[in-house]
């Protein structure tokens, strides 16, 4: 499965969603995360990110490892997200943050 990191956080750019086959992602007002019953590992959101927020679980670093679990739960609890939406008001900020 592919996993959304916590590059997400603060960012919530959404264009993800709009690629996804399977209508995987699901999500709250701050991020989302991939559900691994659904996801299908084509990778067609990977480059879609500007944060590079998502990242097939088998790349993970081991201080990463932690998302796999994460995704996993969150995605079981939260709704679908199926449309691109504006990105967060920190989303610049954040974004620069990180070096993307
Ligand atoms: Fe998050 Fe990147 Fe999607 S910031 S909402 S994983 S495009």
């Amino acid at each position: 499965t592919h996993v959304v990191t916590d590059n997400c956080e603060q960012c919530r750019y959404t264009e993800c969603v709009t690629v996804c086959p399977v209508a995987c992602f699901r999500g709250d007002g701050e991020r989302l995360f991939i559900d691994p019953d659904l996801c299908v590992d084509c990778g067609a959101c990977v480059p879609m990110c500007p944060v590079h927020a998502i990242v097939d679980s088998f790349d993970l670093e081991d201080d990463q490892q932690i998302w796999i679990g994460v995704n996993e739960r969150r995605a079981k609890e939260l709704p679908t997200v199926r449309d691109r939406s504006a990105p967060l008001p920190t989303a610049p900020e954040r974004r620069a943050a990180l070096g993307y």
